[in-house]
């Protein structure tokens, strides 16, 4: 399915352009990912594509849904599926799902497709911005803090060694977007 055809977003050719490299964001759930990279689309003119709307848009279905219904290795094959589709587009600022980069395929054709930042931000604050959401299936457990702390732990290693770049991101969003963008300034005079 291809949902972004009527754009222009390049080929895969474009994508070996420095300059029109896609801008990929990785992170725990929460740490801004979606709205850190709709201003960074607003200040570069990129588009702008969430990773969780676009297996959405083409399965009809939330990703609650999808867990209910079909289980969560389903969605995680369905996330490589649009790893796949996505990384061979350019120019693109592009927010991953929490889980995305855990997959090392994934991470191998990500990091061949642009430049991965990992926005950085401290438990406490995700805890607090995670608190009453009602959409991440991980999350929905009476033990949600644990389970959170469980993960987090787990996974910080391995979105460091994913990432090509790691923006401390407690700021508020739009502090955070201008770092990522003061950072691809610089790389790409
Ligand atoms: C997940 C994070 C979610 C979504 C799915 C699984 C994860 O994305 O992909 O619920 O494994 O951390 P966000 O990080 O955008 O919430």
């Amino acid at each position: 399915m291809e949902i972004l055809e009527k754009e222009n977003l390049g080929t895969p050719e474009q994508a070996a352009d420095p300059l029109r490299r896609n801008i990929l964001l990785c992170g725990f759930m929460g740490c801004g990912k979606s709205t850190v990279g709709k201003k960074l689309s607003k200040l570069t003119g990129r588009p702008f594509v969430d990773m969780d709307r676009y297996i959405e848009k083409q399965q009809g279905k939330t990703i609650a849904a999808i867990f209910a219904e079909s289980g969560e290795e389903a969605f995680r094959k369905m996330e490589t599926q649009a790893v796949r589709e996505l990384a061979q587009k350019s120019g693109l600022i592009l927010a991953l799902g929490g889980g995305t980069v855990l997959r090392e395929e994934n991470c191998r054709i990500l990091r061949e497709s642009g430049i991965l930042f990992l926005l950085d931000v401290p438990f406490p604050a995700l805890k607090e911005r995670l608190k009453n959401d009602t959409t991440r299936p991980l999350l929905q457990r009476p033990d949600r803090e644990e389970a959170m702390q469980r993960l987090f732990l787990e996974r910080m290693p391995l979105y460091r060694k994913a990432a090509d770049q790691v923006v401390p991101a407690g700021a508020p969003c739009a502090v955070v977007a201008q770092r990522i963008l003061e950072f691809l300034n610089a790389e790409m005079p």
